[in-house]
């Protein structure tokens, strides 16, 4: 039988924005747990929430100071087993995100480390003598700018911190840290988490002699400082391996189909390599191509044939317009075209994440400079790096707050919110919400769109089309990228869906019109 996360479709949660139960203007389970029908009524299988764990947040919750708790902010931990009871009841799955990478400089563990460095933990993360000229060991950069080492006056050491230096990086070298880390996996599964999003996954290992970095010919400040060199020795290291097929092997060591999904952003050749070469890895490496991709349908098209083919045998697909950490989907391509972005999310061959908010068309939220919360942003100011716009509040509906907090919310609405919300698009047909359900409709009731055979159609300009089968069922797809009339013949056939609804035009497609048919045997 396929298993759920094949065939489903995983929603992400940021819950710090998702629906707040208290009035503290901070998402939190008990709301997240009375917005579940939303998750039910729009047809997803799985809810990924990201950290939800003990934290000074510093990067909002992926500072985790206690692995195995919850952070009063979000409830308690019988508010999170309630939260998967009814989840499960729902026939939802729920998965957690988990930070191995690094924890909170407040974890326990990192106050033990950083206490003397003869401590039992020092070891636990990664240590290291000035380098020659008594500055940092080398010229590592965190990935939210300045060097990634910070002196500890008290022990005489710099720490690696990849991230913030509130961050610090754990030392997966070390048996005993591994170890524990991988109790922790076993304390969520026993509970019944059905799986994991794993945070920076190609990060954990660093090469053992910390070489320098080689510096990026083509870096321009308004890239990032991170970008200044390639993180060849950093990222990446063949040891990674090793750690997430034991991972793997924890998931597979339980009844039920667990997953694991490894946050990954590398070239497609390595990404490929996360799903395993000696032993089954993550089961779906996060396949983030859609985020950075041209909106241009040859440049699509190759992508996508690029993708299937280094598909390792075996390999399920995954696909993802966006995420807490890069630009919403209609900022980036415009609000016509992020309907024909939902129909290529869902229509193409293999799992699609849905990130909160995309589903009603939300856009980034310009942020007043007084309300800025992201490090990423207070650190490197102005260069669009920020990621608080989006990450605002879920717009309900067009009661006070949107219906999201009695509070102050943490962040603000957009301008849009007492018309663009779950409960106004509900009602409307024309709606991106109605599209999204159509089509995740369409996956449940077709299993050409779930699980089907994929492959590319002859298009020319700016459309991309193709073909899903499966059995005697076939279903086309053409989609126009652009605002403009694009030559192309609409195979006979039921329109199962139309991001602009009304008869599809003779030997053409629509500006920004998108088709999903089934065709005629
Ligand atoms: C991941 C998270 C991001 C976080 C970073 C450090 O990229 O998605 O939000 O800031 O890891 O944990």
């Amino acid at each position: 039988m396929t298993p759920w996360w094949q065939s489903g479709a995983i929603y992400q949660v940021y819950p710090r924005s998702f629906q707040d139960s208290d009035g503290d203007g901070i998402g939190d389970l008990n709301g997240i747990a009375a917005r579940l029908d939303h998750l039910v009524a729009l047809g997803v299988d799985a809810v990924w929430i990201s950290p939800i764990f003990p934290s000074p947040m510093a990067d909002f919750g992926y500072d985790v100071a206690d692995y195995c708790g919850i952070d009063p902010r979000f409830g308690t931990l019988a508010d999170f087993d309630a939260l998967l009871a009814a989840a499960h009841e729902r026939g939802l799955k729920l998965l957690l995100d988990f930070v191995p990478n690094h924890s909170s400089s407040e974890h326990p563990w990192f106050r033990q480390s950083r206490s003397s460095r003869d401590n039992p933990k020092r070891d636990w993360y990664i240590w290291r003598d000035p380098g020659p000229d008594g500055g940092p060991p080398n010229n590592w950069i965190s990935d939210f700018g300045g060097s990634a080492w910070a002196w500890d006056e008290a022990t005489g050491q710099y720490y690696y911190h990849a991230f913030l230096k509130e961050q610090p990086d754990l030392n997966w070298r070390n048996p005993d840290l591994r170890r524990a880390m991988m109790d922790v996996l076993r304390f969520w599964f026993d509970r019944g988490v059905d799986g994991f999003r794993i945070d920076v996954l190609w990060h954990m290992v660093k090469h053992a002699d910390f070489p320098d970095n080689p510096a990026n010919p083509d870096y321009r400040p308004e890239m990032g400082e991170m970008h200044a060199v390639h993180q060849l020795h950093s990222t990446d290291q063949p040891e990674v391996h090793g750690i997430a097929a034991e991972m793997r092997s924890i998931a597979d060591s339980y009844p039920g189909d667990r997953v694991l999904i490894g946050e990954i952003y590398l070239p497609v050749e390595r990404l490929m390599h996360y799903y395993g070469l000696d032993a089954p890895e993550v089961h779906l490496p996060f396949n983030f191509q859609l985020i950075d991709a041209p909106w241009q349908a040859r440049r699509l098209a190759r992508l996508i044939g690029d993708y299937e083919a280094a598909l390792p045998p075996g390999g399920w697909p995954n696909w993802v317009l966006g995420n807490h950490d890069r630009p919403r989907i209609a900022t980036r391509v415009g609000e016509a075209q992020a309907r024909v972005a939902a129909m290529l999310l869902l229509t193409l061959r293999g799992t699609p994440t849905i990130y909160y908010g995309d589903e009603i068309g939300l856009a980034d939220v310009a942020i007043p400079a007084d309300r800025v919360q992201d490090p990423r942003e207070l650190r490197e100011p102005g260069l669009g790096l920020g990621r608080d716009p989006v990450r605002t509040p879920m717009p309900w509906n067009d009661s006070e707050n949107a219906g999201f907090t009695t509070g102050e919310p943490w962040l603000p609405l957009g301008p849009d919110w007492r018309t663009r919300n779950v409960a106004a698009q509900g009602v409307d047909d024309a709606s991106v919400l109605v599209l999204y359900k159509r089509l995740l409709h369409l996956r449940r009731k077709h299993a050409a769109l779930a699980t089907g055979d994929f492959r590319l159609l002859e298009a020319e300009g700016d459309v991309l089309a193709y073909e899903r089968w499966q059995g005697d069922e076939r279903i086309v797809v053409a989609l126009n990228l652009s605002a403009e009339p694009q030559p192309f013949v609409i195979p006979e056939g039921e329109v199962l869906a139309s991001t602009l609804g009304g008869e599809p035009q003779p030997g053409t497609l629509r500006g920004d019109e998108g088709v999903v048919v089934l065709t005629r045997p």
